[in-house]
């Protein structure tokens, strides 16, 4: 494995599909270095996944957070060979004119410019370093449309365009793909499913397919607007 060991940067790994992927990344024998904002879970994480394995209590959607970690990590970690965009929100079910504008600030300040924050201060040094593959989450909801929806919506279609964009900059051998991980029994798919999300598969039941479709992401991919349902 030593070889193969990939350094694996998540965003959003306090639960759900950010969890799934943390633990089965270092089941496989990666290191994986996360954040969220949940200080105690980011403890726990910490108690249970030792070094190599780092967690950081931080919000993706302040740049300056953002840049300490950049360089924190960078420094003492090295250049990620994976970035998954994954932290994300969603607005309670409600017509777009009943969203008030906090919580539609809200939903684009996480999901589109903290993505971009991860990405300003990230993606320099893996230029420089001549590698790395950028997963940006997106949803069906970021390729379709439904009622009560529509910041959630506006963010992922707003993930697609900026994904798209950022793979024609990108030099060769570096890579950026939108992916589509369908429904996952999360706390964010209850939000809008209610108790209906459990009839969907567990986000450790998702990793588990999920991480190895995500470590064979390459160049040949860039660009494009993956889907990896379970
Ligand atoms: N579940 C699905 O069916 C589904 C379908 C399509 C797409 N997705 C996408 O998949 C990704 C993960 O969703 P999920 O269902 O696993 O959601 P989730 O269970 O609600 O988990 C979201 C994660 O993001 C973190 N997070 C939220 N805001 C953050 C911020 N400002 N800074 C840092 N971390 C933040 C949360 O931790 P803290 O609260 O501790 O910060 C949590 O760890 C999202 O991008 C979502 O849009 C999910």
């Amino acid at each position: 494995m030593e070889g193969n060991r990939k350094l694996i940067l998540i965003t959003g790994v306090t639960r759900g599909i950010g969890q799934g992927l943390t633990d089965e990344f270092i089941r496989l024998g990666h290191t994986v270095l996360g954040c969220a904002r949940s200080t105690p879970v980011i403890r726990k994480l910490r108690e249970s996944h030792g070094e190599p394995h780092d967690f950081y209590a931080l919000d993706v959607s302040s740049n300056d957070e953002v840049k300490s970690w950049a360089s924190l990590v960078l420094t003492t970690h090295g250049t990620p060979d994976f970035i998954i965009n994954n932290a994300g929100v969603i607005n309670l079910s409600n017509p777009l004119w009943e969203i008030q504008d906090d919580e539609f600030s809200r939903v684009m300040d996480v999901n589109v410019k903290g993505v971009a924050n991860i990405i300003r201060h990230f993606v320099p040094q893996m230029i420089a370093a001549k590698k790395g593959v950028i997963v940006n989450m997106s949803s069906g909801w970021g390729r379709s449309a439904d009622a009560e929806v529509a910041p959630y919506c506006a963010s992922k279609w707003a993930i697609e365009g900026l994904t798209r964009s950022l793979a024609a900059e990108l030099p060769s051998p570096l890579a950026a793909v939108a992916l589509n991980p369908g429904c996952v029994n999360t706390r964010m798919l209850e939000t809008c499913f209610g108790s209906a999300a459990s009839n969907h598969v567990t986000p450790e039941r998702w990793a588990q397919t999920g991480a190895p479709f995500i470590l064979s992401i390459s160049r040949s991919n860039n660009g494009e607007a993956m889907t990896h349902m379970v």
